[in-house]
């Protein structure tokens, strides 16, 4: 059965303990992106595994394969169970992570970020980029080739990536709503049970759980979802 990640997108560590202390037994596994870590530091990570949290890493890391292989060891000392980094590191950087996280902590590689369209990737890369899916399917592959556990993918693509990637790739999906809930700012959206049934092993779900007035029924609602989706 797939899991519910909810995003700490949280300007203080206090904003976002406030959360997790009102979610209480609701969620067990949070995100914390760039810039909660930022604000916070590793405190906010220990402070989530003080409460028995779980924790997903979203840093992203795109440098040298020193580089990224020192901050994949550091995050595993800190016993985060996911962390992010760039397909376009290619393959030496992919591999340094790998070898640097040795089992320790789970790889998620990011492909093409979601707020690029085609004709931005075409200035980007020098080369023109007419379908973007097939861009993200590419990276995904060197990616799963170079030892990344599995990627993060809009839900639209997970379907295609459970396909060519297989059962043991990790697929993780944020852009998640429920049926008639407000888009925000999602190019893309889908409800969990979609997700799930497209394949996704976890879902990052947000807003439509932080901006709900009843947050628990929120919740409630989402796993609901995700269970009619794996056919529970
Ligand atoms: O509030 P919402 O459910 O849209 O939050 C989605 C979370 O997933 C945010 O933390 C956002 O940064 C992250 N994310 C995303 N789209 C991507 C990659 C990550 O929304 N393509």
């Amino acid at each position: 059965m797939a899991e519910l990640i909810l995003p700490l997108d949280q300007p203080s560590q206090r904003h976002a303990l406030a959360l997790v202390d009102e979610l209480g037994d609701d969620v067990d596994f949070y995100k914390v992106g760039l810039e909660l870590f930022t604000r916070a530091g590793p405190g906010v990570v220990r402070a989530l595994h003080g409460r028995g949290k779980r924790v997903f890493l979203d840093l992203k890391l795109l440098d040298i394969p020193n580089t990224v292989a020192g901050a994949v060891r550091a995050a595993a000392e800190l016993d985060v169970e996911l962390l992010t980094v760039h397909a376009t590191g290619g393959e030496p950087m992919l591999t340094a992570a790998a070898e640097a996280a040795g089992g320790r902590l789970r790889l998620l590689a990011v492909s093409v970020l979601t707020s690029f369209s085609a004709d931005e990737l075409s200035t980007v890369w020098g080369r023109p980029v007419s379908d973007v899916e097939a861009e993200v399917r590419r990276l995904a592959t060197l990616a799963r080739s170079s030892g990344i556990d599995g990627v993060v993918s809009s839900a639209h693509e997970v379907s295609a990536l459970r396909d060519s990637l297989g059962p043991d790739a990790v697929l993780v999906t944020p852009g998640i709503r429920l049926q008639g809930g407000p888009a925000h700012d999602q190019r893309r959206v889908a409800t969990p049970e979609q997700a799930v049934r497209d394949g996704a092993d976890y879902l990052v779900v947000g807003r439509a759980i932080t901006g709900a007035d009843d947050r628990h029924a929120a919740v409630v609602q989402v796993v609901e979802s995700m269970r009619a989706g794996a056919g529970a």
